[in-house]
């Protein structure tokens, strides 16, 4: 389980065309990076996927489900979690509460003993736990924001930037976390523009620009050819 198919999606802000007969297939277990310029539709087809935003064509399949047109709470249930751009926790809340909030429907101790599980993952946090959300720093605020996406042990989890704003020992942590989470079956897409730090721990990725997916490859190759990943993305000179 943790199969996601998207097929032929088409997905328009009112008049304008974002994305374009858009097909991708990640199987379980396998991590995939989704790269492209700013602006290139990464974070929507995101949304599409989850059912934040309608499709206007085209199908949405987790675990070989129909889910096109699914309310985001219902895809949710089917073992999916997002980790939005740009690490948005609530400021109000502590660190405990912000955690507490994906697993809502656990006993009061098995809450307990799931964020200390999760928290072995970022030790940062431990001693951060009845401090304000709003009151960290941003490479803090993307580490709870993980930390809530896996505490509902996702089969399935759709990552928008998740290394923006952590530090290169963080990334590191991180890294070593997806491909031990993966060899469990965890299936991952990560959208990245720090292309480097994402391909190296991706099977295969797929590229957008111009609303279409302009390649498709294994990340090994890309890698190891700067040049063509520059075409895919539509630039000069890749950023690695
Ligand atoms: N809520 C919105 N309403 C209208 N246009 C939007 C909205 N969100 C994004 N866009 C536009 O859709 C395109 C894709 O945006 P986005 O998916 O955020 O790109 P990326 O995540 O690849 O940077 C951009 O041209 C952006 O300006
Ligand atoms: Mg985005």
């Amino acid at each position: 389980m943790g199969s996601l198919e998207v097929k032929n999606l088409d997905v328009y802000y009112g008049k304008h065309n974002v994305l374009n007969d858009i097909s991708l297939y990640l199987d379980s277990g396998e991590v995939v990076a989704l790269l492209g310029r700013n602006g290139a539709g990464k974070t929507t087809l995101i949304k599409a996927i989850i059912g934040l935003l309608k499709p206007a064509r085209g199908v949405i399949r987790i675990n070989g489900t129909d889910v096109t047109g699914w309310p985001p709470k219902k895809v949710l249930e089917l073992g999916v979690s997002v980790v939005p751009q740009g690490a948005r926790i609530f400021p109000n809340l502590t660190v405990f509460e912000n955690l507490k909030i994906s697993i809502l429907n656990s006993s009061e101790s098995k809450v307990e003993d799931k964020i200390e599980e999760v928290l072995n993952f970022f030790p940062q946090l431990k001693s951060r736990l009845n401090q304000k959300g709003g009151s960290l720093s941003g490479g803090e605020r993307q580490m709870v924001s993980i930390a809530r996406a896996l505490l509902r042990k996702p089969e399935i989890m759709l990552m928008d930037e998740p290394f923006a704003a952590l530090m290169p020992k963080i990334v590191e942590q991180l890294k070593e976390l997806i491909i031990s989470l993966s060899e469990q079956n965890v299936t991952f897409l990560i959208i990245e523009q720090n292309i480097k730090q994402v391909l190296e721990i991706s099977n295969r990725a797929y590229v957008l620009s111009g609303g279409k997916i302009s390649c498709e490859d294994s990340a090994e190759k890309l890698l190891n050819n700067p040049e063509e990943l520059a075409r895919c993305m539509g630039v000069h000179a890749p950023r690695m």
